[in-house]
């Protein structure tokens, strides 16, 4: 279904629910709650693309003398999410603003990959609740992955009445519309698409910074793997076409980017839904490593879609960077398979010879879940075996947390919390051990710096990343801001790097 046959089927799909009765009393304008069983339905649809992005006559000037302010959780997807919203409030006439006492609009870009990121947002939204008391005019929206989920969308109806409006990922184009809708009501205004919604070209966008910018290249997960609600609150994998990826890729460049990151819930799945054309990662990395631009990244892989032709087009290198987030998971094969990620250990591992083969200076990073239901310690030291066999960098490590409507949640878990707490500790202990030695092997080189500005902690120091990602602290005149710069490594900590900068590097790492 498109975006103008959804519109049309709104009111009959809303009234096919058992659940509207239990919503209605609430409200009555804009009506569309989220269902996780719609949203699990990957349908046969055409995506239809929609190049006419364009703010409607009716709303233009809606944000004169109004400011917004928007607060992100989660991941880069979030994140560029929040640059795309940003651009549309400026194209509405509203001013950014970065404080919430400030703002006429606030925007909560949640989160919902573990229950931790939702209770930071529901400990917000009460934090919210005297602001709204004080100034009734003040809009407050939820956007983003929790505002797919059933479960939150009841829970803010019956306990965050100050919450002006719900909307979801694939609604952020229909921005201007959902405002226009909440000035006029007094209801709480949702408007929450659970199928997918199109492609959409031409958003507007306020990028954070002038050095580094993200570019979707996909939207949405088929993967289902069994502890994930991000198939759920992003819908079906649909690919942005590459004549458009390129386009906006050669553009950032003309203005002066430095780094681009490809971005994507599971990129090594691009293009498997063009049907008129085969093309994959590999050949859009191959493109793109044409345009004059220093740094290409993408995020993030899944080990299964990784293929050959996407190796070998990475190790041509150049400004193809030759770090990769390969997330595992886990390092039992028997976890794998329950948490139906489609590959083994043993082919987990092969994949990361062959990267290495072709690749020799490819540095790997990774996600690892500890305490899926009914790990066992043999399980659990398999997962450790595999770092130290693949030497990651580092790693982000969680410990699983069940979401509801995933297959995982359902399951019988006999791990109680503190065994996983301590598993999360020793697997931590294994991967700042290794990073701080992977650290250790730079003290004495000289590494190529994006320098990105002063560093937190003290204003005389630089920071920037090298293109393996590792935070560089140095001394440098600020005019090296957005530059690339050789640094000498003198001294390494866990996570990051010491050095001096060199105006000439016989040797760059
Ligand atoms: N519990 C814990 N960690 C999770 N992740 C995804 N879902 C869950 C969950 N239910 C982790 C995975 C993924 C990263 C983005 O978040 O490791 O790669
Ligand atoms: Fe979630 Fe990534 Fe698996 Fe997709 S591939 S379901 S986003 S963990």
């Amino acid at each position: 279904m498109n975006e103008e046959q959804r519109l049309e089927n709104t009111q009959v799909k809303s009234a096919d629910k058992k659940s509207e009765k239990d919503y209605s009393k609430y409200f009555q304008t804009v009506y569309m709650p989220p269902s996780l069983k719609d949203a699990k339905a990957r349908g046969k649809e055409t995506v239809a693309y929609h190049k006419d992005f364009a703010i409607s006559e009716e709303f233009r000037g809606m944000g004169q003398g109004r400011k917004f302010y928007i607060r992100t959780y989660g991941c880069q997807m979030n994140e560029h999410d929040t640059e795309v919203m940003a651009g549309i409030f400026l194209a509405l006439g509203y001013e950014p603003t970065n404080t919430v006492e400030d703002a006429n609009v606030i925007l909560l870009n949640t989160c919902a990959i573990r229950e931790n990121a939702e209770n930071k947002v529901f400990g917000e939204l009460g934090h919210l609740k005297p602001l709204k008391q004080r100034n009734p005019d003040v809009l407050i929206g939820v956007c983003g992955c929790m505002s797919q989920e059933e479960s939150v969308v009841n829970k803010i109806l019956q306990k965050h009445h100050h919450v002006d409006m719900i909307f979801g990922t694939h609604n952020i184009h229909r921005l201007p519309n959902i405002l226009n809708e909440a000035y006029l009501s007094k209801e709480m205004v949702i408007e929450v698409w659970s199928k997918e919604g199109d492609v959409i070209e031409n958003l507007p966008k306020v990028r954070k910074g002038e050095i580094k910018a993200w570019v979707n290249i996909m939207y949405g997960c088929d993967k289902f793997c069994t502890y994930c609600i991000v198939p759920y609150t992003r819908g079906k994998e649909r690919s942005r076409r590459p004549e458009d990826i390129i386009q906006e890729v050669r553009h950032l460049a003309a203005q002066g980017y430095k780094e681009i990151t490809l971005l994507g819930q599971n990129v090594n799945a691009y293009g498997k839904d063009f049907e008129d054309i085969k093309y994959g990662l590999g050949d859009l990395m191959d493109e793109i490593r044409k345009v004059d631009v220093a740094r290409i990244r993408f995020t993030t892989s899944h080990p299964r879609d990784f293929d050959d032709h996407l190796i070998e087009v990475l190790a041509k290198g150049g400004n193809l960077v030759d770090h990769i987030h390969l997330p595992v998971q886990s390092g039992s094969s028997d976890v794998l398979k329950i948490m139906a990620r489609k590959y083994t250990r043993e082919q987990y591992l092969e994949l990361v010879r062959k990267i290495k083969e072709a690749i020799p200076t490819a540095s790997l990073t990774t996600d690892i879940i500890v305490g899926f239901p009914n790990e066992t310690e043999e399980q659990f030291e398999e997962t450790i075996s595999l770092y130290k066999e693949v030497g990651f960098d580092s790693a982000y490590t969680f410990i699983y947390s069940p979401r509801e409507g995933t297959p995982a949640a359902k399951m019988q878990d006999n791990v109680p919390m503190e065994v996983k707490k301590a598993r999360l500790q020793r697997l931590n202990a294994v991967v700042n051990e290794f990073s701080a030695q992977k650290m250790q092997e730079y003290v004495g080189q000289v590494v190529e710096v994006l320098v990105e500005g002063e560093s937190k902690n003290n204003p005389d120091v630089l920071a920037g990343y090298t293109a393996k990602s590792k935070l560089v602290n140095f001394r440098g005149p600020k005019s090296a801001t957005g530059q690339l710069v050789k640094v000498k490594i003198t001294a390494a900590k866990t996570w990051s790097l010491n050095g001096e900068m060199v105006e000439e590097a016989a040797e760059v790492k």
